[in-house]
């Protein structure tokens, strides 16, 4: 049984619960994997903790109503433990980390991440923060510690485009990587082509739950620019930094130049690359007019996309969900399914 300790509770978080709640008994019956959530640890809603276990129900009703206060209290609850504290003071043995995503620092889910690393305890976010500023790091410390880390959710939320390159693709070389992988500015571009402002556009990726809590880091282009340099340092092995990528975003794109690629049977992606040769690497985020027969113009909606070119077997092409609570829990989910089967292996 995997004990779950969760910072942050905001849709990823909620959407892991669902799932465990809906689907554990399949887990369960199919795989022999039990998890229980026993804490949970946010800034706004408040913390719960109870050494066996939340009952799901009624953490997701008091998610859902903002608050913890309306969480039942049984014996041995205790409330109001902040994130460090949570883990460092509670069993469980997987923290989640699924705070808000910080470009600048990766504060406060680096300190979360390293300090549940460093007391050995296993860590799976789908926090883009830690994971593009100190991947290798991150990851040094974890195989220090034995810890496992999984960081799926990331990229393209449940769409497995790092297990992908990790597993499916171990033992290629990948030397470029291009895709779609912002879903609220394609949902936004795919909106404003059937007449939609791009105000009203914006407003509904955020209703949808898409767009992140600061709606400019999508259509700036910084979320994309994140993610391909969590791409490059994860499965093709660079030290990519933030400011050896080029980056444009959408916001400059008007509806007349939506109207005359569409003229032209073309589409506007905001496309994320990244290339090494023996040359040198090159990375940016900018938008692109794509003809109708390039893979990555035919993506509606949040949709996302990636294309890895290989040595061995040449363009493999990805097309997945990129965000959305549920789709993104499942990136947790799958994160804690593989540690799942590395300690079955572990057993033999
Ligand atoms: N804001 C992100 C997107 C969420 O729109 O793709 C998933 O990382």
């Amino acid at each position: 049984m995997y004990r779950l300790a969760l910072i942050g509770f905001g849709n990823v978080g909620q959407g892991l619960a669902q799932i465990l709640l809906k689907k554990g008994e399949l887990l369960e019956r199919r795989y022999g994997f039990k998890a229980s959530i026993v804490a949970v640890a946010t800034l706004r809603k408040g913390s719960l903790y109870h050494p066996t276990g939340l009952d799901l129900q009624a953490l997701l009703a008091a998610g859902q109503a903002g608050s913890f206060d309306s969480y039942p209290t049984t014996p041995g609850l205790i409330r109001g433990r902040d994130p460090l504290a949570t883990i460092r003071a509670t069993d469980a043995d997987v923290v989640v980390e699924t705070t808000y995503t910080n470009f600048q620092t990766a504060e406060p889910a680096l300190t979360h991440v390293c300090t549940a690393l460093e007391l050995g305890k296993h860590v799976i976010t789908a926090n883009k923060g830690p994971v593009a500023l100190a991947y290798h790091e991150i990851a040094a410390l974890a195989a220090r510690k034995q810890a496992f880390f999984g960081c799926e959710g990331t990229v393209m939320g449940g769409t497995p485009a790092l297990r992908l390159a990790r597993m499916s693709l171990a033992g290629c070389t990948i030397s470029g990587a291009r895709g779609v992988i912002n879903g609220t500015t394609n949902f936004i571009l795919t909106q404003m082509e059937q007449g939609q402002s791009y105000a009203d556009a914006l407003a509904e990726a955020q209703r949808l739950g898409y767009a992140e809590a600061d709606p400019s880091g999508d259509v700036e282009g910084y979320d994309a620019l994140g993610k391909l340099v969590i791409l490059a340092n994860t499965v093709m092995g660079l030290t990519l930094k933030f400011d050896e990528v080029t980056r444009q975003g959408i916001t400059h794109l008007t509806p007349e130049d939506i109207r005359a690629a569409q003229a032209d049977n073309m589409r506007w992606k905001l496309i994320a690359s990244v290339k090494t040769s023996p040359a040198g690497t090159t990375a940016y985020v900018r938008p692109e007019r794509l003809p109708l027969s390039d893979p990555l113009a035919n993506l509606d909606g949040s949709t996302n996309a990636i294309t890895y070119l290989t040595d061995l077997v040449g363009a493999v092409t990805l097309v997945g969900s990129g965000a959305g609570p549920e789709p993104t829990g499942f990136a947790l989910l799958s994160d804690l399914l593989e540690l799942h089967s590395q300690d079955l292996l572990r057993k033999l």
